[in-house]
């Protein structure tokens, strides 16, 4: 009797000491211990063959919205009913199909995509696709400040679906994604899974995406041969509408806001089309119209992240100056698996008159995190960084000022990791002199 009480007693100390040394040794940032990766999920289609699947909305232009879906089935028409009460469509379009064969093996489903509009502002519209299967509904983004990003690349993961699960946590208006969708890396069943993951989400919001290397899938691998195909077939972006030629890079506007969308996996040096559709887009903003300047690329320019260290610095040396001289606000990359943001730089120096830049990678790939850090070199030009999953929000309060916030996964929702408020550089008295 006595032996075991002094056991326990034993294990209550033991235990004070631990929680103890924990709280004493450890200040609250460095007691959070970085998760290891997560596997792969499989998202299955439960209805029918000509029911919806992979339902998601992109911008199309001005007031017009995109939306994009696929069926098993062939006879299901590209129609699209919708209205602003539920189970009221009084209006509809029509749009085209594709499907596409990967190396033999793969053969897509009907891959639908309809553009829609006009649409009134911040509304909610509700639709029905094909004719048949559940009703949808989404949010026009609005007319007026505030607007709300959510931005994130993604994966499909356990973490993945901890970071969608945090995005959802609270409303935005559009979503940006800097490249790295699905991971299918030619394994093309995972294009549709990845569909499936997202769909409760990239239907209700308008998605924006940019390609990473996950997406480039040659089908003669190494040899560049036939690229993003899938990624292609199903996530087309408004290039058209931007006067791009591309579906790889294009651009958009949305409340105050011009959105360019780089690819850091075509050709981007000087007399390359990117760079030249790049050069006219940047020369027809007009910064009273549109406020903020925002680029979004894959591969980080600024980057002191062991991994991928230097993959953007060619593309880097070819645009940074159109983008420097053009005065943007904000450039966010992913890539990299963890979380970094830079003071303004230009020319890998502190500069007042240079863009943000910001690397969010950690939206929940396969691969784990990226941990190591360099201690030299642009270190010193380096805000914050950290290695966790999470996702970013950018919020434009008015014409002049913007905040920006880095939430993790393992946080609450109104736990903020990292935190800046950012002025608008368009309208900055000494930056606006030099141009
Ligand atoms: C559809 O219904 C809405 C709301 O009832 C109305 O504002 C709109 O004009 C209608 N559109 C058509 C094409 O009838
Ligand atoms: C814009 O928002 C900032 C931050 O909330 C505020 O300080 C500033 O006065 C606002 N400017 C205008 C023109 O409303
Ligand atoms: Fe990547």
């Amino acid at each position: 009797m006595a032996e075991r009480r002094l056991l326990n007693q034993d294990c209550l100390t033991t235990l004070f000491l631990i929680c103890f040394t924990l709280i004493v040794s450890s200040p609250a940032t460095q007691a959070y211990d970085r998760p290891p990766p997560r596997s792969d999920v499989f998202t299955p289609h439960y209805g029918s063959r000509s029911d919806p699947q992979q339902v998601h909305i992109s911008l199309a232009g001005k007031d017009h919205v995109r939306v994009s879906w696929v069926t098993k089935s062939t006879d299901v028409p590209s129609e699209v009913e919708y209205g602003t009460s539920p189970g009221a469509y009084n209006t509809s379009a029509t749009g085209r199909v594709t499907s596409y064969r990967y190396m033999l093996v793969y053969k897509s489903g009907q891959i639908h995509h309809v553009k829609i509009g006009p649409l009134n502002p911040k509304t909610t519209y509700y639709y029905r696709c094909g004719g048949q299967g559940p009703e949808f509904s989404f949010v026009t983004p609005p007319s007026t400040y505030p607007i709300e990003f959510a931005v994130a690349d993604l994966g499909q993961t356990e973490w993945t679906r901890s970071t969608l699960a945090h995005i959802g946590k609270q409303d935005y208006d559009v979503l940006l994604l800097p490249g790295d969708l699905s991971y299918a890396d030619m394994f093309q069943p995972r294009w549709d899974s990845f569909g499936r993951l997202v769909e409760p989400y990239a239907s209700k919001r308008p998605w924006m995406v940019t390609e990473g290397n996950h997406e480039v899938e040659s089908v003669v691998p190494l040899l560049h041969v036939d690229t993003f195909k899938a990624y292609n077939a199903r996530w087309p972006m408004p290039f058209e509408e931007s006067g791009s030629t591309s579906n790889l890079y294009y651009s958009f506007d949305v409340v105050g806001a011009h959105i360019i969308m780089l690819g850091s996996y075509t050709k981007f040096d000087a007399g390359s089309e990117q760079y030249t559709w790049l050069k006219a887009d940047l020369a027809k903003v007009d910064r009273s119209a549109t406020p903020w300047l925002i680029v979004l690329i894959h591969a980080p320019w600024y980057n002191t992240n062991q991994a991928h260290r230097g993959e953007g610095e060619k593309m880097r040396i070819a645009m940074e100056k159109l983008l420097y001289e053009a005065r943007v606000d904000i450039v966010f990359a992913g890539h990299v698996h963890a979380y970094e943001r830079f003071t303004r730089v230009h020319d890998n120096k502190a500069d007042p008159c240079g863009p943000i830049h910001i690397t969010i990678g950690d939206g929940g790939n396969r691969e784990g995190l990226a941990k190591r850090y360099l201690e030299t070199g642009e270190r010193s030009i380096s805000a914050f960084r950290e290695a966790s999953f999470g996702h970013g929000r950018l919020r434009l309060t008015n014409e002049t000022h913007a905040q920006w916030s880095w939430h993790r996964n393992d946080d609450a929702f109104s736990n903020i990791a990292d935190e800046v408020s950012i002025e608008n550089l368009g309208v900055s008295q000494t930056c606006t002199s030099e141009v």
